[in-house]
């Protein structure tokens, strides 16, 4: 076995998302409305992210956990089909795998979560021996993942000490405190991949330039996700910033989670960060053209070449 032959350690939750697409509010009253169309298809920011990396020809293996039950099959089926290895994925016989329904309208969803297994993950789950065959770990949601929260600084610790790159994406905080030991986790992270949004929120600061600033000197490389606007980045104390490719939106779905892996990829290819930026945006905007995150994210090729022109 050739050492450091996994590109990425992918640590989160694993969920399976049911969209429902169609211009329709729901209503309680026992109200039967239909909807256009039905797709069940991988959820959650890091099983989204790790598809997207194995697309761009990264080698990737997942940590996280999911039930004993056909949705927790199906998502195992659907990562190995990609080529991740799933070898660290823990099935708790105990509890079902979580499930979100979206419904979705144009640019616009709604959602609905039964976590099921994701906050469950715990520090004692993640097989460090996978540390030492790997080169980066991404662990997404932290927000959502209770067990695992009190260890994560622990577990960048840990992963730096093996020689890995960390990086994070919080994504929402569900609670809204926006804290939950963040800031300590912060300290042990090189990438943090955050929105607007989140990044406001978790520094404490009105505007992005800001909350970019109250992170100089604490987070090696912050890149701040602005939708169809596109992307910064602050690296050094310098900035940087990349627009979006104009694109015909079908569902926004996990658009940061292929951004996230675009700007990954580029990170492990050592490419400069304006290169960096513009392909993640690139890999975020392609991936709106499909249905659910994972419907049409981009191969490198295809991404190259937006890329170039
Ligand atoms: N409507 C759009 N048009 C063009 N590009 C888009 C659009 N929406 C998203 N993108 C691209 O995808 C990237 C990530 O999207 P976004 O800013 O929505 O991240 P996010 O809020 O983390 O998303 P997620 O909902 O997946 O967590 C953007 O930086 C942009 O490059
Ligand atoms: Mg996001």
């Amino acid at each position: 076995m050739t050492e450091r032959e996994l590109d990425a350690l992918v640590i989160g939750e694993l969920n399976a998302d049911l969209i429902l697409t169609g211009d329709v509010t729901p209503a309680f009253g026992q109200v039967e409305k239909l909807v256009e169309d039905a797709t069940l298809t991988i959820g959650s920011s890091a099983a989204i992210f790790a598809c997207g990396a194995a697309r761009l020809g990264l080698q990737v293996a997942f940590i996280g956990t999911c039930g004993d039950d056909e949705f927790g099959r199906y998502l195992l089926r659907q990562l190995t089909q990609r080529g991740i290895d799933c070898s660290g994925v823990v099935v708790n016989p105990l509890v079902k795998t979580g499930l979100t329904v979206h419904l979705s309208r144009g640019q616009d969803r709604a959602m609905l979560t039964y976590p099921g297994t994701i906050p469950l993950l715990r520090y004692a789950d993640v097989d460090q021996r996978l540390f030492a065959r790997a080169r980066h770990i991404h662990l997404a949601s932290y927000f959502l993942l209770d067990a695992l929260m009190p260890d994560v600084p622990r577990l960048f610790h840990d992963a730096h000490t093996a020689g890995l790159t960390v990086s994070l994406d919080t994504n929402y905080d569900p609670k809204e405190t926006w804290d939950s030991g963040v800031q300590e986790v912060l300290a042990e992270v090189d990438v943090f991949l955050p929105n607007e949004t989140e990044l406001c929120r978790i520094t404490r600061r009105e505007s992005v330039a800001d909350a970019l600033a109250s992170l100089s000197g604490k987070v090696p490389l912050t890149v701040v996700k602005q939708g169809a606007s596109g992307a910064s980045a602050q690296h050094d104390e310098r900035l940087y910033q990349a627009e979006s490719i104009p694109v015909e939106v079908v569902d926004t779905t996990g658009a940061g989670d292929s951004f996230d892996a675009g700007f990954i990829y580029s990170y492990l290819a050592g490419w400069s960060l304006d290169r960096a930026l513009r392909l993640a945006c690139i890999c975020g905007a392609l991936s709106t053209q499909g249905r659910g995150g994972t419907g049409a994210q981009a191969i490198l090729d295809q991404a190259l070449v937006y890329l170039e022109s």
